[in-house]
């Protein structure tokens, strides 16, 4: 336990698609005047610098935000622009990419005044860093440095009754997957309005599958399946290749969006023709649509033809 610290994987692929389809969540919510509670289970430290130590170490944002920041906007899905827009609003004046600012941080960032966040962290060093790095917002965004799974039934129902709840484990224990599938059974019993987002790791491990399914079963209005791959497992059948988000009560218009995103941030982040992406909407009543858009063929054909050119941003490691 606490031997994970997100500095090591800040701004990597898993934090591109994650970021923006949250933003894209609270904007979409925020269309409408009502207050809103905005919760972060597992929150992390809140922001994290190119030139860390830890971030250095890896250097995973090179493979993931990295390869976006100096994009020209208009040349992105406006998904992506939006989450450029809102990181370059929290950046320095430097044009090199410096910090990169973490889920609690985007969020309050975004906020409205009508509108409140409370982020858990747990680990002795990035708690108190996550609290200073929230300051500046005042009464409006607390820290809890407790158990987020726990914690998160106290916080539901909302007084406001419309909330966005970003479920965001590590999964640094076995554990995490049964917890994270019994807290949000809990959340959505006390709450089943409130927007969720979970994501869960496309990792070789039986328990992923297990807690995408169970999550996909909870009995919700919709829940929308997002899954982003960009790369195979290492030799060693270990590591990320990519995300599932799955996203209960889903804003309306997202899934057109993130029909437009995926297939451009494969081609943008994918690192082998293994890469791809899948969009699911389950209604309640009824069985699950047929998938909106699956298009892992036509879109790893595209990433291999960048990497046979002999693309020199194809990384060993996700
Ligand atoms: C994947 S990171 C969060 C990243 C953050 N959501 C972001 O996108 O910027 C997971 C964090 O959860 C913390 N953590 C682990 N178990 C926890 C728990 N039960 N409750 C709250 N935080 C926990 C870890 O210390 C770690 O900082």
């Amino acid at each position: 336990m606490f031997a994970y610290r997100h500095a090591f994987h800040a701004g990597n692929h898993a934090d591109v698609i994650k970021h923006a389809v949250l933003l894209d969540c609270l904007s979409r919510l925020q269309s409408k005047p009502g207050a809103l509670t905005l919760i972060d289970t597992h929150g992390g430290a809140g922001a994290y610098s190119t030139d860390s130590g830890l971030t250095r170490n890896k250097a995973e944002y090179k493979t993931g935000l990295g390869r976006l920041w100096g994009m020209r906007l208009d040349k992105m899905p406006e998904m992506i622009a939006n989450y450029i827009r809102v990181l370059r609003g929290l950046h320095g004046e430097s044009t090199t990419l410096s910090t990169m600012a973490g889920s609690p941080l985007l969020m309050a960032q975004q906020m409205r005044p009508q509108d409140h966040l409370t982020a858990f962290e747990m680990h002795p060093t990035d708690a108190p860093l996550l609290k200073q790095n929230l300051e500046r917002f005042g009464r409006r965004a607390q820290l809890r440095a407790s158990d987020g799974f726990a914690g998160l039934r106290a916080l539901l129902p909302p007084v406001s009754r419309r909330g966005l709840v970003l479920m965001d484990p590590s999964y640094e224990i076995r554990t995490d997957y049964g917890k994270a599938l019994a807290s949000l059974r809990e959340a959505t019993s006390r709450f089943s309005t409130g927007c969720y987002v979970l994501w869960v790791p496309i990792v070789a491990r039986l328990e992923v599958e297990r807690l995408v399914r169970q999550a996909l079963a909870l009995p919700v209005e919709e829940r929308l399946h997002l899954r982003f791959q960009v790369r195979r497992a290492g030799a060693d059948g270990l590591g990320l290749m990519g995300s599932h988000l799955i996203v209960l009560n889903p804003p309306y218009g997202l899934q057109r969006a993130c029909e437009e995103v995926l297939p451009w941030l494969v081609t943008q982040l994918g690192q082998d023709e293994s890469a791809g992406c899948e969009i699911r909407l389950q209604e309640k009543k009824g069985g699950p649509k047929p998938p909106s858009l699956n298009n892992h063929q036509r879109v790893s054909r595209v990433d291999a033809s960048r990497l046979s050119r002999g693309s020199s941003r194809v990384p060993s490691r996700g």
